[in-house]
């Protein structure tokens, strides 16, 4: 059998596959595009894919003996799912080893956009920094204060459960009550609304669909306090990133901290020039170790899709059961 790899992944998963398969990789450092997707993936068995794949119905239909969708990453709203099931083919992701690292980014970005880390990084190497002053580059104070969290599933909790230390109070928003967040930090299922008017410091964990995206737009960004930083590990299109450059150039919030763009990865001409945003290139995952653990996991999926069982993390049981 032949397995489809669209970029480079660690050895951890790599090493596991040619164990058992023929594995043909992309063989360049940058973005397959979709006709070279099609090529590589036109006599496969399994794709093991990326979040910046489209795998849509061209990519899926386009390949006939195909079984098997690994995808690197645990978001897999750019895989169409329901075409995938349609012809019994199975896809899987990689839940859990990604989100300490991505709840650890979370607050990486709020703490760099509440005390303005990397305008102050840019104002050092500018020569800038000629003396302690009282009201240099003030930010906002975390500890005490109450931390939103927008999507309450394995990341929104992890970043939630690590604000012990800042002793928040904690409000979430979630189809589905968290009781482990209830009990541990007596946090406070409540509506949308309600999370962005009360909340100092809003951090978005939800997964892309229709119901998701733009959740947070011009008239939710009005809602949030003047002093408050909004987070955004997740997927970009959840917030309308023109208003959110909009919010921050006329400080209806203090700042935001983002690692997912609306179109990345092209990033929104203002927020390169804002100062009050700080911007990563999608980093939420990587960490040596979560990208490791990335790879054997997607590894195995593959491995148990493509040998005939139920894989670990499949998304879509349903194509599972209805096998031929
Ligand atoms: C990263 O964004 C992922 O979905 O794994
Ligand atoms: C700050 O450096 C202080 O000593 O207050």
């Amino acid at each position: 059998m032949k397995v489809y790899v669209t970029r480079t992944i660690p050895d951890a998963g790599l090493s596991l596959l040619k164990q058992e398969f023929t594995v043909d990789v992309f063989p360049h450092d940058r973005l397959p595009t979709k006709p070279e997707i099609i090529a590589g993936v036109n006599d496969a068995d399994g794709l093991l894919c990326l979040l910046t794949d489209p795998i849509d119905k061209d990519v899926i239909t386009s390949a006939p003996r195909l079984r098997m969708i690994a995808t690197y990453a645990v978001g897999y709203d750019n895989i169409d799912v329901a075409t995938a099931t349609k012809h019994g083919i199975l896809v899987s992701n990689t839940p859990g080893v990604l989100t300490d690292a991505t709840a650890e980014l979370a607050w990486a970005l709020l703490i760099s956009a509440a005390r303005r880390i990397p305008e102050g990084d840019t104002y050092c190497r500018q020569g800038k920094f000629t003396g302690w002053a009282p009201q240099l580059m003030v930010g906002q104070e975390i500890t005490g204060k109450t931390l939103g969290i927008i999507g309450a599933g394995r990341i929104g909790a992890a970043m939630a459960l690590k604000s012990t230390g800042f002793h928040m109070n904690v409000l979430y928003t979630d189809t589905q009550p968290n009781p482990t967040l209830e009990r541990e930090l007596h946090a406070k299922r409540v509506p949308l609304e309600e999370l962005l008017k009360q909340a100092d410091f809003i951090s978005i964990h939800v997964a892309l669909s229709p119901s998701t995206h733009h959740l947070i737009g011009c008239q939710q960004l009005q809602m949030m306090k003047p002093t408050a930083v909004l987070v955004n590990t997740s997927r970009g299109p959840v917030i309308d990133e023109p208003a959110l450059a909009t919010a921050l150039k006329e400080h209806w919030i203090f700042s935001a901290g983002l690692d997912v763009y609306e179109h990345e990865p092209k990033i929104h001409k203002d927020l390169l020039t804002l100062p009050n945003v700080v911007l990563a290139p999608h980093l939420g995952s990587a960490t040596i170790d979560t990208r490791s653990n990335m790879a054997r996991m997607a590894a195995e999926n593959m491995i148990a899709g493509l040998h005939g069982q139920l894989p670990p993390n499949c998304v879509n049981p349903e194509a599972y059961r209805k096998k031929p």
